[in-house]
């Protein structure tokens, strides 16, 4: 028989969550360097229980078994649903199968996603409204509708008497290891990375929850993935910087090259960005793990993407980049676009289509044939300058 954990995080609340330490990638988008978990939590009070939050599928045996260990299934008279993505809610109905009695819990937006992702028939469903309490017996769970972090239905929950704030993929990271934030080495690093990914699509929206939440006495988050935050300041800290955008003097650069000319070019900038004291990440698109990329677009002020000429058009590793940052909706605010060609150009006005729309402000852009000559380098060190007296003024 496998022997449980199962953390007592509060009083009376209980990690039900499971791991996944050998997951490599999420939404076939994210690479999991080291796994995840999925955090369900399970709050009891005098009179009812609620859970809160499910599993991802295939987790669902494990997490029934964790349930046991603390109450048993047929027991909750609330599942709580934060968010509908499949990794906290498909296993809802596998619990609902196992209970009789419980109802659902959702936003109007969730209703309509429990229906429709996981056939939550409509008589064990109960909408919330924003605000709206339920008491446990001396357990107030307290419902923050907080949409598109990151999808429409989203909301929070809040369990008064303790301070603990249930805030779904916000304030999330990806790792199986460490229950508790302090647990975590670099921890910081993993949440920039998770919110650069998830959640800088939709900063302005967490900039409204986090305003919603600001005067809660919030003394734990628990999250969807993740350590739990029991130093929350820590985490609710840096959110108020990536949700406005806050910058730093801090340029990311990305490329693709098949025989080094625009690598070459590359190298030229970055020596001159480095020299002003600049911080530069590289990123070779041949090797690059998309989520470091996220990460450093969290809090960049400039980009410089360098691609080859690939039958006319960008190359392919750079398209998809270019294309993340387009949908990623980080705050950099300057750009440079270094490009090499063998006999016709045309890379560079690829890059204009895509990037063209996102308001980005183009420093310099270079188009060289075949390697750069020395009158390129010197090019290439002037439109580096521009770059950094840019982002260097900017405060
Ligand atoms: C598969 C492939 C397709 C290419 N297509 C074009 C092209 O359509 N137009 C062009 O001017 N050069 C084209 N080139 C030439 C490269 O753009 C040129 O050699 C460039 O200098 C390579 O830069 P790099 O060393 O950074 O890879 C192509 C090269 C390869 C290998
Ligand atoms: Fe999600
Ligand atoms: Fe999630």
């Amino acid at each position: 028989m496998v022997i449980h954990f199962i953390p007592e995080i509060a009083d009376r609340v209980h990690y039900v969550g499971v791991r996944d330490p050998d997951r490599r990638m999420f939404d076939a988008l994210v690479p999991l360097p080291q796994g995840t978990t999925y955090n369900s939590y399970l709050v009891k009070g005098e009179a009812k229980t609620a859970l809160i939050d499910t599993v991802n599928p295939g987790f669902e045996d494990e997490f029934v078994e964790r349930i046991s260990k603390v109450s048993s299934v047929e027991e909750i008279d609330y599942v709580i649903m934060n968010h509908a993505e499949p990794d906290h809610a498909s296993a809802i109905s596998y619990v609902l199968s196992k209970n009789s009695k419980a109802n659902l819990l959702v936003t109007k937006r969730g209703a309509d996603a429990a229906k429709l992702y996981f056939n939550i028939p409509e008589d064990r469903i109960r909408v919330i409204t924003d605000g709206e309490t339920i008491d446990l017996g001396g357990k107030t769970l307290r419902f923050i509708v907080a949409p598109m972090l990151h999808w429409p239905e989203t909301m929070f929950s809040y369990l008064e008497e303790d301070g603990v704030l249930f805030s779904c993929d916000f304030y999330g990271l990806h790792t199986a290891y460490g229950l508790y934030d302090d647990q975590v080495p670099n921890m910081i690093q993993y949440a920039q990375r998770y919110f650069g990914e998830i959640m800088m699509p939709y900063k302005s929206m967490g900039k409204r929850a986090i305003d919603k939440i600001r005067d809660l006495d919030i003394k734990v988050i628990a999250p969807s993935h993740g350590p739990i935050h029991r130093n929350p300041e820590s985490i609710m800290g840096v959110y108020e910087k990536w949700t406005v955008g806050e910058t730093n003097d801090k340029v990311i650069v990305v490329y693709a090259t098949m025989w080094k000319n625009t690598e070459k070019m590359v190298k030229q900038l970055v020596a001159v960005l480095e020299e002003r004291g600049i911080e530069v990440p590289v990123y070779n698109l041949e090797h690059a793990d998309i989520g470091e990329i996220a990460k450093d677009l969290v809090d960049a002020r400039g980009i410089v993407l360098g691609t080859p000429t690939v039958v006319g058009r960008m190359h392919p590793l750079a398209v998809y980049a270019t294309h993340l940052v387009t949908i990623l909706r980080p705050p950099v605010k300057y750009g440079v676009v270094l490009t090499s060609y063998g006999w016709g150009k045309g890379a560079l006005s690829h890059a204009s289509e895509i990037l063209g729309p996102t308001g980005l402000e183009v420093v310099g852009v270079m188009e060289v044939n075949g390697p750069p000559s020395q009158e390129n380098y010197s090019e290439i060190r002037a439109i580096a300058g521009s770059l950094a007296d840019k982002v260097l003024l900017e405060k």
